[in-house]
Formats: structure tokens, C-alpha cells, sequence
């Protein structure tokens, strides 16, 4: 294997640390910095990781979240009366290159019958449902098949063969029923049963390893053979993190399937 997973995550915990900076105004700037060393993720010489989001009037939105079937209630914010629509236009521009604007019909032709899998908290399942409704907005009348179940979802688009999953884990690794309650084992992760023989897989995870008091989704946590009431949340993240790595390098091909992990989001209480 050209290279590791787990040598990756020894070295930066944080594989791609997306920072958000508020600045003047209602405007954002996101910088996404790429510490991958040794395996660029370069395209014709342009990283396509270090950049900035800008407004694109003209191109945006891709679809109106009135009419896609796929988006949740909480995450309409149009429906609930947000008066602002500016946050719909912003486009991803990396500093060397322009991207060519998304063509749901060209995605779907690119990835015939291919499987694209989401697996993360409530940041992946936003973007799950925002490209199913990218993709749907393009090709509205394709045959679709929705279902939507936790901990797993997927939109099939018949006419093209093309499956766009969603596996809802927090923190990737199991949280096991104990006799004691529910227990974060941080050596656990059976949910990876569920992600085999995909050819995209996006993983993301990170606040909920924060969570205390009521939003802590936990009992105990489990490392090894030892229980634990808490401990350092980073600690367990690394811990959790370390587990994940070792599933990708035991049970992903890197000649099938391209992985990605996503670092630290926002979250989206308001
Ligand atoms: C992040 O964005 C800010 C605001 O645009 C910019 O000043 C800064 O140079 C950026 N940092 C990086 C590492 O790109
Ligand atoms: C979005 O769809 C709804 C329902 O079909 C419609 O009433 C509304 O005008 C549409 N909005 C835009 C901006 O096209
Ligand atoms: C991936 O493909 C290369 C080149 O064909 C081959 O040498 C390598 O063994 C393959 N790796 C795996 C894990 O199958």
C-alpha cells in the first residue's frame, strides 16, 4: 500500500482542520489547509484544498430545498423563514484553478454505476442530502429510489446506477450496550461492516467527542479492557480516530475506493 492511514494519522491527528473565520459583517471565510505530506492532492498542479469560498451569483443555488425530497426540516432554513438567501451562493475556489460549475448529469455519467457512501455525524448527512439534491435538481425526472433508516440511507438514481449512501455514527467507533448502559468503545467498530465495497467514502467526526452533560451520547467508555466514566475527550478522540485508521488500512483498497476524512466542522444549533 502506497501508504498509511495510520502512519498519516500519527503524524496529524487532524487530517484537514477546516477553520471558520468570522469577519466583518455576515461575511465567512473558510481556509482549509491540507497537511497531508508526501501524497499531494493536486489536480494539473492546483491543490484543490487550499482556497476560499466565494460568491457566485449566477451559478447558485443548484436547487430550490423546496422541491427536493431528500432535505430535513432542520436543515431548510428557508422554510422556517430565514430572510436571507446570500449563504445559498457561495462556491468553493481553490487559489490556483477554477472549478468547472457542478453538472449533475456529468457526475452521474462519471460515476455510472459506482457506490458513494457518507459516513459521519450531522455534517455528513447534510452534504449526503445536499448532493443527492444537487444531483436530483439535474436529472428531476430520473427514477429514484429513497431510504431513508438509521443508521443507513441511500438514493439510488436508477437511470444511471448510481447510489449515494448515508451511515450515521458520531464517532465512527460503536457505541455498545452494556450492562452498565450505553458504553463508547473506543476499540469497536462493527458500523465498518456497512462501508465495505464502496468506491467513495467520506468520513467525518469530531464535536460530538466534545459533548458533555445531556449531549453526551454515552454512559462510559471502553478502552480495551478498562472502563472509564470520562477521560481526556482528545485523548479518546485520537484513541477512536486510531481504531478508524486501522479499519481503512484493513479493510479499503485504495485501487477501488478513494477515501477521504473531513476534520473539524461547525456545528448548526441555530
Ligand atoms: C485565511 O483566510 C484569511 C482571510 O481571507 C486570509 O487572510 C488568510 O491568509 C488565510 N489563511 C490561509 C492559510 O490561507
Ligand atoms: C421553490 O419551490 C417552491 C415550491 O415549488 C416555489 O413556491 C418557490 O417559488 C420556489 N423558489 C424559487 C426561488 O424558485
Ligand atoms: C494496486 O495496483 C497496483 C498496480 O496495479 C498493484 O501493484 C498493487 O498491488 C495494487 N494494490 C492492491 C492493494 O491491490
Amino acid at each position: 500500500m502506497g501508504f498509511s492511514f495510520k502512519t498519516l494519522l500519527s503524524l496529524f491527528p487532524l487530517v484537514w482542520v477546516m477553520l471558520m473565520q468570522e469577519t466583518s459583517g455576515s461575511r465567512h471565510y473558510y481556509n482549509v489547509s491540507n497537511n497531508i505530506k508526501g501524497r499531494k492532492q493536486a489536480q494539473n498542479g492546483c491543490n484543490l484544498f487550499q482556497g476560499k469560498w466565494v460568491l457566485d451569483l449566477s451559478s447558485y443555488p443548484f436547487y430550490n430545498s423546496s422541491q427536493c425530497p431528500f432535505i430535513d426540516s432542520e436543515f431548510d432554513c428557508l422554510k422556517y423563514g430565514r430572510p436571507d438567501k446570500q449563504f445559498l451562493q457561495y462556491s468553493w475556489k481553490p487559489d490556483s484553478c477554477n472549478l468547472p460549475r457542478f453538472d449533475g448529469v456529468n457526475f452521474l455519467g462519471k460515476w455510472k454505476g459506482k457506490k458513494i457512501m457518507f459516513v459521519g455525524d450531522s455534517l455528513s448527512l447534510n452534504m449526503w442530502e445536499s448532493l443527492a439534491c444537487m444531483v436530483q435538481a439535474s436529472v428531476p425526472n430520473s427514477k429514484t429510489t429513497y431510504v431513508r433508516k438509521d443508521p443507513l440511507s441511500f438514493v439510488i438514481f436508477e437511470d444511471y446506477g448510481v447510489t449515494l449512501y448515508m451511515y450515521r455514527t458520531p464517532y465512527l467507533v460503536d457505541i455498545v450496550r452494556e450492562t452498565v448502559g450505553a458504553v463508547l468503545n473506543l476499540g469497536s467498530i462493527n458500523g465498518g461492516n456497512a462501508w465495505k465495497g464502496m468506491d467513495l467514502l467520506i468520513f467525518n467526526t469530531w464535536h460530538w467527542w466534545t459533548h458533555k452533560g445531556q449531549s453526551q451520547a454515552w454512559d462510559y467508555i471502553r478502552d480495551g479492557s478498562e472502563l472509564y466514566e470520562d477521560m481526556d475527550r482528545l485523548v479518546a478522540f485520537n484513541k477512536g480516530l486510531t481504531t478508524w485508521a486501522n479499519w481503512v488500512d484493513n479493510n479499503v483498497d485504495p485501487n477501488i475506493t478513494k477515501v477521504f476524512f473531513q476534520g473539524i466542522s461547525p456545528t448548526h444549533y441555530e
